[in-house]
């Protein structure tokens, strides 16, 4: 069973998240374990102070080092192996094989800066860094949930139906064909007659030629990876699927 922990200093701003829809069920059925880690909680003094004003100047306080080192080996003590990842602009963009790559793994914790990021000695305690892609946000906690959303569906029985992942998006190295449910006609536009047929043969090659349209159009960069079969070479070369 995967295992998650988020260390913010802002724990209610992951947990209500995470009780929600496919994760809450899944959280309280036990297929999966999610929970906030309260940095404050490592914090000493009389005032647990996280944060101080950055050496050598600067706009912003950044977050101190010992309570976020604290925080993951407590982690690591009580979740031997656990993989700790920093979540940072600066770290490696996430993507669905790192998904699958921390979903084998098994145990993930994600630490969520704050303020102008951390001090970064607390990068040296780490496994690594990870981004969510190319902005900056106030703080790691949306980073953490899109990336525990992303490991945790991948865990079987989190998901209804098991072959929700498979054909999705990325996960051959292709985009998700397109996806129609009822009304068969909105506003005069229809759904493609090809998925009414009942022909799953029909409908497998169609949604294959789909997907591999829209990855061609929208990500050449994707495309340019795949190897093509013959069918997928007649299927583009505008054969009936
Ligand atoms: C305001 S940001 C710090 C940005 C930092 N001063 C910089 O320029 O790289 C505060 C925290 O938000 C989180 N964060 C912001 N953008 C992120 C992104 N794209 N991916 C992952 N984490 C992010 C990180 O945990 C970071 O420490």
């Amino acid at each position: 069973m995967v295992e998650i922990e988020i260390l913010t200093l802002f724990p209610e701003m992951v947990d209500a998240p995470l009780r929600a829809s496919v994760l809450g069920k899944a959280l309280a059925r036990g297929a999966i374990r999610i929970r906030a880690v309260d940095i404050r909680d490592f914090a000493t003094g009389k005032h647990q102070v996280t944060d101080d004003v950055p050496f050598g100047g600067g706009a912003g306080m950044v977050m101190k080092v010992e309570p976020i080192v604290a925080a993951v080996e407590d982690c690591r003590a009580r979740l031997p192996g656990i993989n700790v990842m920093l979540t940072s602009p600066r770290g490696r963009r996430f993507d669905q094989e790192m998904a699958r790559d921390f979903h084998s793994r098994g145990r993930l914790a994600l630490v969520c800066g704050r303020y102008e990021g951390v001090d970064e000695r607390a990068t040296q305690f780490v496994d690594g860094e990870v981004s969510i892609g190319d902005f900056v946000m106030t703080g790691g906690e949306f980073a953490a949930l899109c990336i525990a959303d992303a490991v945790a569906r991948l865990e079987r029985g989190v998901l209804g139906n098991e072959d929700s992942c498979q054909a999705e998006s990325f996960e051959r190295g292709l985009l998700e064909y397109p996806q129609y449910t009822r009304p068969r006609e909105f506003r005069g536009r229809g759904v493609p007659e090809i998925l009414l047929t009942g022909n799953h043969d029909r409908v497998k090659r169609f949604r294959r030629r789909e997907a591999l349209v829209a990855t061609r159009l929208r990500r050449p960069d994707l495309f340019a990876k795949l190897t093509l079969t013959e069918e997928d070479e007649a299927l583009l070369s505008g054969e009936e699927p």
